[in-house]
């Protein structure tokens, strides 16, 4: 609130050849400048999102989906230029917990071995959603749904402890209208009341202390909207409380000309909050030098606040993007690099 967007990047590290010209100069003070400067050249960019990234501290992850691993391009794509994975629907409560009780693994492990494999980072995608919820969920007490809760985040969490960076342990609760902090009506809040928040994030701090925990949603990248402020609230709330949260996710479903003016204000408006901020499902749709104008955009944005700890597209190429009449990504459907690429890149670097 009140905050000035500009004075934001005033923690921001020094760019890569800026630090690479101040080592060299150390150096040079020894004697063995000639030679570091023939290796490392001061001003050279990286050439893939995740390095360029990786110069700042930052991640820069894709939405992966298990079932087109068997397309090589795509692998190799993602295994070059990310350097961290969200599972686009495999953690999900409908993929790991079909039938009460009945845990199933088998798609989310595919993709977390193979990101770490290489190293990657891992988005956990979701413990609490209203949709993508078996059917056997809506049919619960109150008392069993309470412990299905618990049981599921147990359970999910616990399989994977020690292998997540972040966990969305909320998905999408808030509203898209009504007064500030209105939640969307569902099984949670009818059954609930609007503490199931509350109780998914101390069940999950519980089953995994290392992994962050985040607040996820989507239409929260306008710092003034309604339903933006709600989650602020929500967050202030939290953190005055000690209820756990580490960080939130703007989803970031964007168009090339809807990415609010306000947007790295909003970002340093959470993380004046004490928490992390990540863009966890970012796609602008558009095309050629308005969308390229987007992306930058938002990618400055973020490398503006040091809190913003990583970006995250929704999705690697434009033919298996959920808005595919949209080509939201940054490589077409040939796994060309689009201009929004280009300029995603040289925003990191
Ligand atoms: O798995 C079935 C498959 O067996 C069947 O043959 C096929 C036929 O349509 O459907 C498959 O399921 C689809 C699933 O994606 C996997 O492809 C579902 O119908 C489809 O609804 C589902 O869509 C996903 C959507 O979430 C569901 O809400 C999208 O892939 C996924 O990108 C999207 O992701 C969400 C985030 O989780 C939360 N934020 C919004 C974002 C975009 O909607």
């Amino acid at each position: 609130m009140g905050e000035n967007p500009l004075s934001a990047g005033g923690g921001r590290r020094p760019r890569a050849g800026t630090r690479r010209l101040l080592v060299a100069g150390a150096l040079g003070a020894l004697g063995t400048v000639t030679a570091l400067a023939a290796s490392v050249p001061a001003g050279a960019a990286a050439g893939t999102l995740g390095a360029a990234a990786a110069q700042s501290g930052r991640y820069y992850g894709a939405a992966i989906a298990a079932g087109h691993m068997n397309d090589s391009t795509y692998v190799a794509t993602w295994d070059r230029e990310f350097n961290a994975v969200t599972p686009e629907n495999e953690m999900k409560w409908d993929a790991t917990e079909p039938s009460r009780g009945s845990f199933r693994f088998t798609s989310a492990d595919q993709i977390v071995s193979h990101a770490q494999s290489k190293g990657m980072k891992i988005r956990g995608h979701t413990l609490v959603w209203h949709n993508q919820l078996p059917s056997w969920v809506s049919g619960l007490s109150t008392t069993d749904l309470r412990s299905a809760l618990v049981n599921h985040i147990n359970n999910v969490m616990g399989h994977y402890k020690g292998k997540i960076y972040a966990w969305d342990v909320v998905n999408e609760a808030f509203a898209d209208g009504g007064a500030v902090g209105t939640l969307r009506s569902s099984v949670w809040t009818q059954k609930l009341g609007n503490g199931f928040i509350e109780e998914a994030f101390r069940a999950a701090r519980a089953a995994d202390p290392n992994a962050k925990l985040c607040y996820n949603d989507y239409n929260i990248d306008d710092a003034n909207a309604n339903k933006t402020r709600g989650v602020y609230n929500m967050v202030k709330d939290f953190k005055a409380r000690g209820v756990p949260i580490d960080c939130v996710g703007l989803q970031s479903h964007l168009s090339q000309g809807s990415v609010p003016s306000n947007y790295q204000q909003n970002i340093a408006q959470f993380a004046a909050l004490g928490v992390d901020v990540q863009i966890t499902e970012l796609d602008i749709g558009g095309s050629g030098s308005a969308q390229a104008d987007a992306y930058r955009r938002v990618t400055q944005a973020c490398t503006a606040v040091p809190r913003c700890t990583g970006i995250t597209v929704w999705g690697i190429t434009d033919k298996y993007s959920w808005r595919s009449g949209d080509n939201p990504l940054l490589f077409d459907g040939n796994y060309n690099k689009k201009q929004a690429y280009t300029a995603v890149l040289d925003a990191l670097n």
